[in-house]
């Protein structure tokens, strides 16, 4: 990361924060930013970079879902932004380490939705086992066909989890209830819930699993985890779920894999380019094949979820706005603050050798006397919260904001 110092002093009481909500973000949460005294405004659809560009001036707190991109471009565009809460799980369709130099804090809902995508999983396991999109669409079609070929019960086949993170533990629990054997695969050490076993690679998941289902996460070296050989790999009659990520997964072989009779079927609720509002037309590879469940990126989207996330989300904007705190940022240093008394100075730096040092000999030099202090570090960057007994004058704001380490200082009372 390259954090370059941009001096911004910020003397605003949180009260006259605005915040921009895009991406149909539940009202939830413009109750929880109107309460803390937040203007705000929404729209309806996600916004391209030049419209974003274009939106942002004077605006202090971004709402987003999946589809906006927040990139280095439209940060630089934006001098007056302090946070963007992404109103999802997923992170990746905003620049962390851009948002980070210039002091921008990014939060995110990570645990709002796992339930949802969970239960979704759940039920698409079962409609593919047993087959019900085939009957539901001959049904529909006005043609009777019963049968048991091919249709089984889930009970006592073995579920393949690839990324065994919130949803991925959480799914494990879920199908094991219902009489499902689990494996699973991740790159990192993961306890096992319940009787899951660990395997050592996810190809030995894809020789056992009758069911192999993606929950890994979206970082850049994901792209094309799953594709021809991978599928191959497969047991003959498996089923294969994605639900992650949409560019983790080669739906041409997908397809490929499909209509060989390969795979038994597929559910796919994630596209490498996903249509930006509803009513866009959508295109795919995995059209119009059989026993193939294609859902609209809804995995997490429930009403139970969309209002967790609104509630937890917009309660993370509002307590960065209102008193600093940065708990489970995703890319600056975590400070966890409760509401300050009198005046509390956000200083984000460098993390080089003597800045707390340089912080506080500045306010020792113009009598400031501080009742409280904390700091953390991550990376590069340090972020110290100074809470002082008196107000400050511009003098001492000056010189914090010169210090040539100052990546950004706000001033919260
Ligand atoms: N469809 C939806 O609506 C929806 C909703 C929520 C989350 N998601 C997506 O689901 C995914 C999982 O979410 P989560 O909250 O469980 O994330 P998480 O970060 O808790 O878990 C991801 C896990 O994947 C593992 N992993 C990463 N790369 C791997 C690889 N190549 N092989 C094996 N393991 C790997 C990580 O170590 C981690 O344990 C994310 O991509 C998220 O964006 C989709």
């Amino acid at each position: 990361m390259t954090v370059s110092p941009v001096s911004a002093p910020y003397r605003g009481a949180p009260g006259t924060a605005s915040a921009l909500l895009l991406e149909n973000i539940h009202p939830l949460a413009v109750d929880v930013l109107g309460r803390a005294g937040v203007s705000v405004q929404q729209r309806p659809g996600a916004l391209s970079e030049s419209e974003l560009m274009e939106a942002l001036p004077g605006v202090k707190l971004l709402g987003i879902r999946s589809t906006t991109h927040v990139t280095e471009k439209v940060l630089d565009a934006a001098p007056d932004l302090e946070a963007i809460g992404a109103f999802c799980i997923g992170t990746n369709q905003i620049d962390l380490e851009a948002a980070a130099a210039r002091g921008v804090a990014v939060f995110n809902a990570p645990f709002s939705n796992t339930r949802s995508v969970v239960e979704l999983v759940i039920s698409e396991v079962i409609a593919l086992t047993r087959q019900l999109t085939v009957f539901d669409s001959a049904l529909h079609a006005g043609v009777w066909q019963k049968s048991a070929a091919g249709s089984h019960e889930v009970r006592g086949r073995t579920l393949g989890i690839i990324g065994y993170g919130n949803i991925g533990s959480q799914l494990s629990v879920v199908a094991e209830a219902l009489g499902m054997r689990v494996v699973f695969y991740d790159t990192a050490e993961k306890l096992a819930m319940g009787n899951a076993v660990r395997l050592s690679s996810m190809e030995e998941v894809l020789t056992v699993a009758d069911a192999v289902t993606l929950h890994v996460d979206g970082r850049a070296g994901n792209g094309g985890l799953f594709g021809a050989e991978q599928f191959a790999a497969m047991k003959p009659g498996a089923i294969f779920l994605n639900l992650s990520r949409g560019f983790v997964v080669d739906h041409g072989a997908l397809r490929d894999h499909l209509v060989s009779g390969h795979l038994a079927g597929a559910a796919v609720d994630v596209f490498a380019s996903e249509p930006r509002r509803n009513g866009d037309p959508f295109d795919s590879r995995l059209r119009g094949l059989p026993n193939t469940i294609l859902t609209p990126h809804v995995g997490g989207s429930t009403e139970e979820a969309q209002e967790d996330i609104g509630r937890f989300v917009a309660g993370k904007l509002r307590d960065y706005a209102a008193h600093g705190s940065t708990s489970l940022a995703v890319n600056l240093p975590q400070v966890i603050t409760d509401a300050g008394h009198g005046t509390r100075l956000g200083h984000l730096h460098q993390n080089v050798p003597g800045v707390l040092a340089t912080v506080n000999s500045v306010l020792a030099q113009h009598g400031v006397n501080i009742v409280g202090q904390s700091l953390t570090t991550r990376g590069q960057l340090g972020y110290v919260v100074t809470d002082v007994a008196s107000t400050l004058d511009s003098g001492v704001l000056d010189a914090l904001a010169a210090m040539p380490e100052t990546v950004r200082l706000r001033v919260l009372s």
